[in-house]
């Protein structure tokens, strides 16, 4: 079995996002043959500036090093270092209806906010049929988001197949991540970089702290009974086993628990929790090289894998000299 899956590098990684997604990339390493990616050239619809591209990307495999992808079993790379699917998409734009773009929810969100939209955006979600293609991968593992952005690819598929006659794609089946809660952030609204309501899983401690003791709670007396749907108990229980959520609730009903005690334990267990990632990630932080030979490796195979596909369509689209 074959599992994709491409990561913006879009600045520091959030608890939502390491329960929403980085946790199951890591789970799934052992499930099969795991690829991921930097997604470089997509972030490029959104960052305008060069070196914070650089930046965000080598932190992101740092992060992504850090929370336990093994470079030795899963294939980790920069999207840029392999232009094939830049080739690719251009063959997909070619068998792409104007239509299915023109639905697309977030290329229509982004013209709905006013946003000065261009060609990149509104084809944005060929680049990411090309990412997928070219691997013939089997399983997509991608955030409810990215639910659209995969039945285009499947029809994107379908389409180029259709047109050349051969079955040069295989249809990917997404894994939509939605047995993952949304982790709520420290507001109460889902915890999401454009809403500053996030705990940074790598910040200094000091900024966590703050972070956690910021959770917003309402103005209910100690003695008094807590609703636990309440985003601090939520982010609690991520940090929890089953045995002492039902303890904790249980308290947090009878009344007499104060949320100043519920957050103090969060902290302690949240740093606890994401301690041997810190300690992984300082270590992988003073080896730049080696982050580099990572993905230069990753590239390498991943190369092996997409080259062949590639070749494949080229050839079904009568492109190059006949084989
Ligand atoms: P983003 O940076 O918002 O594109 O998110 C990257 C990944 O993290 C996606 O797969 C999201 O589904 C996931 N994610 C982001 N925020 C949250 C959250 N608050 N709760 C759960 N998952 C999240
Ligand atoms: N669009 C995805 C996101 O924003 C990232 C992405 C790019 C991706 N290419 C992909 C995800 C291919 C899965 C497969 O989250």
């Amino acid at each position: 079995m074959r599992i994709l899956s491409g990561i913006q590098p879009s600045g520091e990684p959030h608890v939502g996002n390491f329960f929403g997604a980085m946790r199951q990339h890591v789970e799934l390493q052992a499930k099969g043959e795991a690829i991921y990616f930097l997604a470089d050239y997509h972030s490029m619809t959104s960052i305008r500036d060069a070196g914070e591209r650089r930046r965000f990307t080598h932190e992101l495999a740092l992060d992504y090093l850090a929370c336990g992808i093994d470079p030795a079993r899963a294939i980790l790379y920069r999207q840029s270092d392999l232009p094939e699917v830049t080739e690719l998409a251009w063959i997909l734009s070619t068998v792409t209806p104007m239509g299915l773009l023109e639905r697309a929810h977030s290329f229509k969100d982004k013209v709905a906010q006013g946003l000065a939209v261009h060609h990149g955006l509104f084809a944005y979600p060929v680049l990411m049929a090309a990412d997928i293609l070219i691997y013939n991968a089997d399983i997509v593992p991608v955030g409810q988001d990215q639910k659209q952005h995969l039945e285009m690819t499947r029809d994107i598929a379908g389409s180029f197949n259709h047109c050349y006659g051969r079955e040069v794609f295989k249809l990917p089946e997404p894994m939509i991540l939605e047995n993952v809660a949304v982790v709520p952030g420290t507001d109460g609204r889902k915890m999401s970089k454009s809403y500053d309501n996030t705990i940074r899983m790598f910040a200094p401690q000091g900024e966590i702290k703050k972070a956690v003791m910021g959770i917003v709670t309402d103005s209910t007396p100690v003695d008094q009974p807590k609703d636990t749907a309440a985003a601090l108990f939520q982010l609690w229980s991520l940090f929890a086993k089953d045995d002492e959520r039902a303890a904790l609730f249980a308290r947090a009903q009878a009344g007499g628990l104060g949320y100043g005690e519920v957050k103090k334990d969060l902290l302690a267990r949240l740093l606890a929790y994401f301690a041997p990632q810190r300690e992984r990630r300082a270590q992988w932080e003073s080896r730049r090289a080696d982050v580099e030979d990572v993905l230069a490796d990753g590239a390498r195979r991943a190369r092996a894998i997409a080259r062949p596909t590639l070749d494949a369509a080229r050839d079904a689209a009568g492109l190059g000299p006949a084989r």
